[in-house]
């Protein structure tokens, strides 16, 4: 796999050689005090580009002959105060871009008044450079003429200097705990669903525990005794079996009740007996980025020591088609008791939810429970690639939710719920049918679903099929898979729910 960057923060001067990066406010102002022929240059550059140092513009020189590196970078922040959370990832991932295929970066971090930026600006900053440098390349086997030793491309070494490095270590420390979640999340969709079944899904999350995440693994016989006939239905049509992941961070008081999160963890989505049309179907290896999500925001919990409870829940399945496949009209009846008309196999992640989710509550008594989800194509109709879906039953999960989602960067959308829709879902031979009926409202319906399963516990549910993969590429993601809801989950955590 292609190397990430790797950042220092120090306190040194200027380099030799190499690439440096400065930071400009509004005209292609530098910081005053940096040697003047190196900010006149700078200034010209910025005349004659009409470079205005706008957030986020780049302008990329050759450094004149008397000055003592090779390349510069003037990246505008007009001004540092107006510069938004996520500006600065977006920040950091735009010098990344520029400096692609360069080996060492030092970035001089003041701004144009000279003023030093917040450590957590900083630590933004640095992150954005780590996920543009993200590449998911596992599987290109490397070109290289007979003879030739196989070359490791180089990584991009980053020297970040600013008037206070242990600050901006502390902070970036957290940052990286954040990042590293997210890497995993994409790795984790990224992987093709050969490589990546229930099973060995199951096993990378046993991995974790190495992290102090608390890690337990539920089979299908142990699914069975639970009577999760929601979700073993799913999978019966795969020769791979079915499992549960639970992870537990306890960070915070003792027996204070844990938040919980609960992922979808389709590592394929055939569609079943209903099954998909061909065009795309190789993105249904994305079906599992609501499980990947709260993997990764466990790793980011453990990695930064929030000091806070979590729990985190994966139900892992592959829906895929066999003689033993589940059949449109088959009857099952979930953990809850509820009975389920299943019309159509396609519609598998609200089953796979509903044993999950009522699990979740059953066991845990969590404060709330957040699911993510790749649940439906609709959400996609409805907002496209730029926001997730957002239903809840409770206000002020829900407007905490909006403000992390603004503040990360990771955005939500707020959609309905109500008693008209759920009658949408009402069975003709079992309690609830698995479908709308008609292609309306097709993402409300699927939450309605899910309710029913939350026993009336505070509860948000996040349909992220839009944003989960294949969302367009940003300064700081180029990847497929996008890690969302890892920075946004964190986001929520740190902003509301950890102890003091
Ligand atoms: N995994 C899909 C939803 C999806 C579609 C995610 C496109 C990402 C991109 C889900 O299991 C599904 O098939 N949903 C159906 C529901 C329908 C049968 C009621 C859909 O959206 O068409
Ligand atoms: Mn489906
Ligand atoms: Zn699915």
């Amino acid at each position: 796999m292609a190397v990430l960057p790797s950042i220092e923060f120090v306190e040194a001067s200027l380099p030799e050689g190499g690439v440096l990066a400065l930071l400009s406010g509004e005209g292609g102002a530098v910081d005053a005090s940096l040697p003047e022929p190196l900010r006149k240059a700078v200034e010209k550059a910025a005349r004659v580009g009409a470079f205005k140092g706008k957030r986020l513009g780049v302008l990329d020189m050759l450094a004149p002959a008397d000055l003592s590196f090779d390349r510069l970078l003037v990246v505008g922040t007009h001004a540092a105060n107006v510069m938004e959370d996520e500006d600065w990832l977006k920040l950091g991932g735009a010098i990344a871009a520029k400096a692609k295929g360069t080996e060492r970066l030092t970035l001089w971090a003041r701004g144009a008044d000279g003023a030093a930026i917040a450590p957590r600006d900083l630590a933004r900053l640095a992150a954005g450079i780590v996920l543009r440098g993200y590449e998911f390349d596992l599987y290109k086997s490397k070109k290289k003429k007979a003879g030739e030793e196989e070359e490791p491309k180089a990584a991009l070494t980053v020297a970040i200097a600013v008037g206070d490095a242990a600050a901006a270590r502390a902070a970036f420390a957290r940052e990286e705990a954040i990042v590293s979640g997210t890497i995993l999340a994409r790795d984790l969709v990224n992987e093709p669903a050969n490589v990546l079944g229930p099973v060995e899904f199951a096993d990378r999350i046993a991995e974790l525990s190495a992290h102090g995440l608390e890690i337990e693994i539920l089979d299908e016989a142990k699914m069975g005794e639970l009577k999760m006939a929601a979700l073993l239905g799913v999978a019966q049509g795969s020769p791979r079996p079915a499992r549960m992941a639970i992870m537990r961070w306890n960070g915070g008081p003792e027996g204070e009740a844990p938040l919980a999160f609960v992922g979808k963890g389709v590592v394929f989505d055939t569609g079943g007996i209903s099954i998909k049309p061909a065009g795309s179907m190789d993105e249904m290896k994305g079906d599992m980025g609501g499980a990947a999500a709260v993997v990764g925001l466990m790793r980011a919990l453990a990695g930064r020591k929030a000091r806070v409870n979590a729990v985190g829940i994966v139900g892992l399945v592959e829906n895929s088609v066999d003689g033993n496949a589940q059949r449109p009209g088959d009857i099952v009846t979930a953990m809850s008791g509820t009975t389920i008309e299943v019309l159509n196999t396609d519609a598998e992640g609200r089953l796979v939810l509903a044993d999950a989710l009522w699990y979740c509550q059953e066991r845990f008594q969590p404060k709330f429970m957040i699911d993510l989800a790749t649940l439906t194509g609709a959400i996609i109709v409805a907002l496209g690639h730029h926001h997730a879906g957002l239903f809840s039953n409770d206000d002020t999960l829900a407007d905490r939710l909006l403000a992390a989602g603004k503040a990360s960067g990771e955005k939500l959308w707020r959609m309905p719920l109500g008693p008209e829709y759920d009658k949408q879902i009402e069975g003709k031979f079992a309690d609830i049918k698995n479908i709308g009926g008609g292609r309306a409202a097709g993402s409300v319906t699927a939450a309605q679903f899910l309710q029913r399963f939350v026993n009336d516990k505070p509860w948000a549910h996040l349909d992220v099929a839009g944003t989960a993969m294949g969302s367009p590429a940003n300064e700081y993601n180029q990847s497929w898979g996008s890690g969302f809801g890892v920075r946004l989950l964190d986001q929520l955590v740190a902003d509301g729910y950890e102890a003091g």
